[in-house]
């Protein structure tokens, strides 16, 4: 029988495919108190793991355009071509049938089809904002109608802000697509960050009981996070992300060239997400993020497109193994525990999510140590990336330990009153989820970055 309890301590040793043949490595490293791979299954819905392993096979499959190398990929990217363009790089996401690709590539906006072929009604309407619209609407919108005259084309410009991510900002998506007599084969194409792709996405869900929708995210935080995976919704005036829908694109397409009118505190923002992934389950990227951090933050279109797409290999490999986040899943929030408590305890719209979420790695890399779970070399090394990446290693001066501890209490990976939380443990790249650590050195960390 599949078992629904949830473990007080799971250890994700799965590895990402570090040769990006499409294979998974064997685990390397299980400490003592983890639940192993084999049995990893019991948690996830019995037996299921052999078709979860192949599955992940089948989601890091490289498509024909797609490199084994960072240097292998800046050289496909700038030179293969094709008669409507560069050949996107292609990450599937394997859920049986709500598979779907993820596109990858510069000048994709300029290629109609890779859109149109996911469109099946004969209407789109484009979810966006106000500060995306400008820039890349008549782009989206003749992308859906080159050669294609049977589409035809309706818009909503949302205003543009977390603090606008509310029922009443979604409202405007109904209205206008009740008001334009869309109908249930209508798709809904997001086209901006993680605010606009987790309102319209939500929106699609609920239209009409679903319509289709696509994902056409704008910034690093969307491209390599938020925009995969199929989580959806808005804020209650009490939490972040309290209403909303498990709801999967019909594809992703990520057109890098966008990156180019983002803020650079908006860039760095995203880069968070990406060190998070090499932290919890892909050393060997972490280490390519080393070398390769400063080409990042230069913006250099190859080292973003490496990024990008491993990151989606990585989010690709666990959303398929726990779409809705038995276990595993939690691991993509390493830091956001700490994170949300200074987003709550600071106010929206102070800190960006990923700043919060990289001193929120910090804390948790912290309480790691002090733990004894990793080496002491790791903890510099987070620091220094971090900081290369132009991301803050310390809360705000105004967080105070009760402030961490009453937001963090009320937190989603609480169970039983107890906060589970996600640590690292052994050697770089492996993680656990647990309730089994020290509290005291929990304090000890929370004294050590506060000053009251
Ligand atoms: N669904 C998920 O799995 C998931 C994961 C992570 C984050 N999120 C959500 O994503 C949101 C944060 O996303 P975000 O960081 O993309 O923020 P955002 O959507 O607010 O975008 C950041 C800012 O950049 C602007 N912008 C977007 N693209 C641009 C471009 N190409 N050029 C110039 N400006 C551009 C936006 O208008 C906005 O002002 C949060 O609401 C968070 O909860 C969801
Ligand atoms: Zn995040």
């Amino acid at each position: 029988m599949a078992s629904t309890a949830q473990p007080s301590s799971l250890c994700f040793s799965l590895k990402s495919s570090s040769s990006f043949k499409g294979s998974v490595s064997k685990s390397t490293f299980l400490p003592s108190n983890s639940i192993k791979l084999g049995s990893l299954s019991s948690h996830l819905g019995s037996g299921r793991i052999g078709l979860h392993v192949d599955r992940v096979k089948a989601a890091v499959r490289m498509s024909s355009t797609q490199a084994e190398s960072p240097a292998a990929v800046s050289s496909n990217i700038k030179m293969e071509s094709s008669s409507s363009g560069v050949l996107p790089t292609i990450v599937e996401v394997d859920l049986g049938n709500r598979s779907y690709p993820i596109y990858i590539g510069s000048g994709l906006l300029d290629q109609p089809d890779l859109l149109q072929r996911h469109v099946h009604g004969k209407s789109v309407l484009v979810v966006t904002n106000t500060t995306i619209a400008p820039l890349y609407l008549d782009k989206v919108v003749d992308a859906l109608t080159r050669d294609n005259p049977k589409v035809k084309v309706e818009t909503v410009i949302l205003p543009d802000g977390e603090q606008y991510k509310n029922m009443e900002t979604l409202m405007k998506v109904f209205d206008k697509a009740i008001e334009s007599r869309l109908d249930r084969r209508t798709t809904f194409v997001a086209l901006g960050g993680g605010v606009i792709g987790d309102m319209c996405g939500f929106a699609a869900a609920a239209f009409l009981r679903g319509v289709n929708f696509i994902q056409i995210p704008t910034t690093v935080m969307a491209q390599v996070d938020s925009s995969v995976g199929g989580k959806t919704g808005i804020n209650h005036p009490l939490g972040k992300n309290l209403i909303g829908a498990f709801y999967q694109p019909q594809c992703v397409l990520i057109d890098t060239d966008t990156l180019s009118t983002l803020p650079d505190r908006e860039l760095a923002s995203g880069l968070a997400e990406v060190i998070k992934y090499g932290l919890i389950r892909d050393a060997e990227f972490f280490e390519w993020q080393e070398k390769n951090m400063n080409t990042l933050i230069a913006r250099d279109p190859a080292a973003f497109a490496y990024a990008i797409k491993r990151s989606c290999e990585n989010k690709a490999e666990v959303v398929s193994l726990d779409e809705k986040e038995s276990g595993l899943r939690a691991t993509l929030n390493l830091g956001h525990t700490f994170g949300h408590a200074i987003e709550t305890g600071f106010g929206y719209g102070q800190w960006l999510h990923g700043e919060a979420v990289a001193v929120g790695m910090v804390m948790a890399v912290d309480l790691s140590r002090r733990l004894g779970w990793i080496d002491e070399s790791l903890v510099g090394r987070v620091h220094s990336i971090l900081k290369q990446a132009k991301l803050p290693t310390a809360p705000p001066e105004s967080m105070t330990v009760e402030m961490f501890k009453s937001i963090m209490a009320v937190d989603k990976k609480v169970a039983d009153g107890v906060l589970r939380l996600i640590l690292l443990k052994g050697p770089l790249g492996n993680c656990v989820f647990t309730d089994e650590y020290d509290k005291e050195a929990l304090d000890e960390t929370l004294r050590a970055f506060c000053k009251s």
